[in-house]
């Protein structure tokens, strides 16, 4: 696929790993539409990228805000690339706290909800877009879309009860997403980043960054959101990868705490 004058999506695209991609995406001639529940930094990048560049507000949860977005895309170019970046982890807990008391469920289903059913709603509904479009290219390729789950998904921290759940969930959402679209020609690809330095680490004691810092093999730094940006970019133009999540962590394996 080539992204020049194709529209992308990215979800989450008001902030972090997601504005770094709709900035890296659209810098290189894609018309990107940022789908974020913050609109006053979305719109503020939107309107710093310029043209080809839409913000809209709402969330991944919500199918008319997701069709709202789709359909923005759509004003400015086929929809051929989607990129889920909406989640994150916003707060951590036991599964049973230290007095045996066990943890909420309902901040288990809100966790769930935001990174797993968010991403699963863009999903579903960025591929039946995608599908009613004409396919482009030898392949029959309508579109690619590329999840983020994270390395907690696959070894999740002490406290990540829940966001290691989900994240582990869009792990195992790849494959069989990528093989119940392969009729529609829609690839399907996954990232799971380790410690990348966006605004959610910013927050972070400065000694805990350090911590996680010096567990990074090599390179001995946090990931930068532009590295991330550039393997979401390869992995939407490159029209044999398809059904698998890769790692991007500097080689980290995550410790129990
Ligand atoms: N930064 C890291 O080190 C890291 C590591 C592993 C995984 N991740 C994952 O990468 C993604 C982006 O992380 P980030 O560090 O850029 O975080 P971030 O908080 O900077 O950005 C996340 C954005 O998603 C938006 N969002 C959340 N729920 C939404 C919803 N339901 N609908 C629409 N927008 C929603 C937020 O408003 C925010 O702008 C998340 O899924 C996160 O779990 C990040």
């Amino acid at each position: 696929m080539d992204i020049h004058g194709n529209g992308v999506l990215v979800t989450g695209g008001a902030s972090g790993l997601g504005e770094a991609t709709a900035r890296w995406l659209h810098g290189r001639g894609a018309r990107v539409v940022l789908f974020d529940l913050n609109a006053e930094r979305g719109t503020a990048i939107a309107e710093e990228l310029g043209e080809g560049a839409a913000f809209v507000a709402g969330s991944t949860l919500s199918d008319g805000d997701t069709a709202a977005a789709i359909a923005a895309v759509q004003t400015l170019a086929p929809l051929r690339g989607v990129v889920a970046c909406a989640g994150g982890a916003p707060r951590s807990a036991r599964t049973l706290d230290r007095d045996g008391a066990p943890h909420d469920r309902q901040l288990f289903d809100d966790i769930v909800a935001m990174n797993l059913t968010g991403t699963f709603n863009t999903v579903r509904l960025t591929a039946a877009a995608m599908a009613a479009q004409e396919p482009d290219g030898d392949d029959g390729e309508r579109g690619a879309i590329v999840l983020t789950a994270s390395i907690a998904g696959y070894e999740g921290q002490i406290g990540q009860i829940a966001y290691g759940s989900a994240k582990a969930g869009i792990i195992g959402m790849t494959i069989v997403a990528a093989r119940d679209l392969a009729v529609h020609g829609i690839r399907v690809n996954t990232v799971a980043p380790g410690t990348i330095g966006t605004r959610a680490w910013d927050q972070a004691p400065a000694e805990m960054r350090q911590a996680f810092e010096a567990k990074v093999p090599f390179p001995r730094r946090f990931g930068r959101p532009e590295e991330f940006a550039a393997l979401v970019e390869h992995l939407l133009v490159n029209g044999y990868l398809n059904g698998e999540v890769f790692r991007l962590d500097g080689a980290i394996r995550f410790d129990p705490r």
